[in-house]
């Protein structure tokens, strides 16, 4: 009986598993760079870790599974809520501020798509305990600092920044009630993924006052913060939300980041626990889902029982990421292939022996070495040594009596016979 994958997951082969370690190396890398330490939590939780303040829509994606003592849990679909609780678990023994990374395997069960899967892996990076926008543009600079080390440029990303503070105070100030707006912050992240008439279908749904529809409309499509307070009024709060994005574009000018960056209110961020300055990057041709999303999240803590304390941070996924690197062919020579120094083989089974002894020393000496398992044909030998990337194949043959073996390059053909002693000795140091 054949069984096939389960649908949204994936098989790394060899060559995707190279793809995934060169994504997974980078962001381990770019975040080390920044200064942040790694954490890891367990790959399940709670059931309820994920309905408390996530939103609907990742209530909905939650792959869920009963203990055997009947306790509800969940495959995590983020690490933000286990971030927030392995902190407050510590909080006062643990050094602040908090920078911490982590690259999770994530779980939704969301509908399988281009970019979008059940199973993917998602680099994190976060800040607890700077109650400053320094921080959110440190976390951004870190983003950019990522996307531009693989090679991606602002011609082909581009990093959409606003603020759901602002949001929250132009929409209070043209009347929407405060127990509407975490339904219609889902609502506005779907603005740019949804048709224009099921979106204005759905927010008149949610607003019957067509006047508020319009200036919800005008704030989404502004295009700078002036549009922004003309649509839908100025107050403290409006104020103070554009005063703090207008420092932040400030401070990533300063970082040297603000080329990729442009000030964009349609974004609005799906999860629930948002609360400041938020933000994503897309791809230019605007053909893919978000390669990565976050923002400042100022009451999870709180929300999980910690105390009053600011956090901002990141999330971004393997899946989109590994598309557009292969779109935009920046894969190619950046990826580390198998690779062998040296691959041995012999002209027959009388060798054979030999050929293994001097592998294992190779192996010993720190080489990347192999050897043929069955003595066949030298052309077939030379074949694997070829398909297993060697540098160098050593020929076991007639001459081995003499004390001699043949190293032939791969890459120019060229073979020369060597004494085995001073071969070895090649090694000695290392
Ligand atoms: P999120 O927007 O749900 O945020 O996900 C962030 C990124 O994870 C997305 O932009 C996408 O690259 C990737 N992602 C999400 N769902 C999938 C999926 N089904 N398949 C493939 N990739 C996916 C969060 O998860 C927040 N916890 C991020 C964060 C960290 N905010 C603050 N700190």
């Amino acid at each position: 009986m054949k069984i096939p994958p389960v649908k949204g997951t994936r098989d790394f082969y060899p060559p995707q598993m190279a793809v995934r370690n060169y994504i997974v190396d980078g962001w381990k890398k770019v975040s080390l760079r920044n200064g942040f330490e790694e954490y890891d939590g367990p790959i399940f939780e709670y059931l309820k870790m994920f309905q408390i303040k996530s939103g609907d829509e990742i209530v909905e994606q939650l792959f869920s599974l009963q203990d055997r003592g009947g306790r509800d849990l969940a495959l995590r679909p983020e690490i933000t809520p286990t971030l927030a609780r392995m902190v407050n678990q510590q909080i006062n023994s643990l050094p602040k501020p908090i920078k911490w990374f982590s690259v999770p395997r994530l779980f939704r069960a969301e509908r399988p798509q281009k970019g979008r899967l059940r199973e993917f892996f998602q680099w994190n990076i976060d800040i607890i305990g700077v109650d400053d926008v320094l921080a959110d543009a440190e976390i951004i600079f870190t983003t950019v600092d990522y996307l531009r080390d693989i090679g991606l440029t602002q011609r082909d990303v581009r990093v959409k920044i606003s603020s759901r503070k602002l949001l929250s105070a132009g929409l209070r100030n043209i009347g929407v009630p405060e127990g509407k707006l975490d339904s219609l912050y889902a609502l506005l992240d779907k603005y740019a993924k949804m048709p224009p008439e099921t979106f204005d279908e759905a927010l008149s749904a949610q607003i019957t006052d067509s006047d508020a529809a319009v200036k919800i409309m005008e704030f989404m499509r502004a295009t700078s913060l002036s549009e922004v307070t003309e649509a839908v009024g100025t107050g403290p709060e409006v104020e103070s939300s554009v005063e703090e994005l207008a420092q932040l574009m400030d401070l990533l000018g300063q970082m040297g980041v603000s080329q990729f960056c442009d000030f964009c209110p349609s974004i609005v961020r799906g999860l629930a626990y948002y609360t400041g300055v938020v933000f994503e990057v897309h791809e230019c041709a605007q053909e893919l889902r978000a390669i990565c999303g976050g923002g400042r999240y100022d009451n999870l803590l709180r929300d999980f029982g910690g105390p009053s304390i600011s956090a901002t941070g990141m999330g971004m996924g393997d899946c989109v990421l590994g598309i557009l690197l292969e779109e935009k062919g920046l894969l190619k020579e950046r990826l580390a292939l198998h690779k062998l120094d040296f691959f041995v083989a012999c002209v027959d089974g009388a060798y054979r022996q030999d050929a293994v002894k001097l592998t294992m020393k190779l192996r010993s000496a720190g080489r990347v070495a192999n050897f043929s398992y069955k003595a066949g044909k030298l052309g077939k030998q030379l074949k694997q040594a070829s398909d297993q990337n060697a540098r160098e194949c050593i020929i076991i043959g007639e001459e081995f009596k003499d004390n001699k073996l043949a190293v032939k390059d791969m890459a120019t053909g060229e073979q020369e016979l060597v004494d085995f002693d001073e071969f070895l000795s090649r090694f000695d140091s290392g």
